[in-house]
């Protein structure tokens, strides 16, 4: 991320963490984010019928972490200068005052994450497809927040995690496809 002025004063991109109540502290945290997704995935992996989806649960799920730690650095960096009265105007007063500026994690509404998002079924096939849902989910959320923004740093890197949920999309579809071949292989259904 580059820029003359701190990041939390460009207006575009200060404006997407406010004004919606801000993605970042929040997008991580909610159902379909980072972090619900790295842990379903990295559960999930447990019960996966071969070594081929194994590996790609494995594979995405640490990827997964990876964007974590990207929509972490995004947050502080269009935080960690705004004083209190820049945070209660952007509509973060509430945060500033149970966490300071301290990274959280919940949804867009503020509604802390749990562990109830992480959807581990024990069924592959349905895992599979709850994947493949959940990654077009967060593309058309990274979709909704590049339109709500106008700072071409952030934009540029909200593209590629959005770019990052159309290929883990595929390859999950690739999975499901592998699954569904070995059930049929081994006729347990
Ligand atoms: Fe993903």
């Amino acid at each position: 991320m580059s820029g003359k002025k701190p990041l939390f004063e460009r207006r575009g991109a200060f404006c997407c963490v406010v004004e919606n109540h801000l993605f970042p502290l929040r997008l991580s945290g909610g159902p379909d984010g980072e972090l619900s997704a790295a842990l379903r995935y990295l559960n999930q992996r447990y019960t996966m019928p071969n070594e081929r989806a194994q590996a790609l649960l494995t594979d995405i799920g640490t990827e997964e972490l990876g964007h974590l730690e990207i929509i972490a650095t995004l947050v502080y960096k269009l935080t960690k200068d705004a004083t209190p009265a820049q945070m209660r105007e952007a509509g973060l007063g509430g945060h500033y005052a149970e966490h300071e500026k301290a990274l959280f994690y919940s949804d867009a509404n503020g509604i802390p994450w749990t562990a109830a998002y992480i959807q581990s079924k024990g069924d592959p096939i349905a895992d599979l497809a709850e994947n493949i849902a959940g990654e077009e989910k967060m593309r058309a959320t990274y979709q909704w927040l590049i339109n709500l923004t106008d700072d071409p740093d952030l934009i540029d890197a909200l593209k590629y995690l959005r770019e990052r949920e159309v290929v883990h999309s595929q390859r999950f579809r690739e999975a499901l496809y592998l699954v569904e071949e070995h059930y049929k292989t081994h006729k347990f259904f």
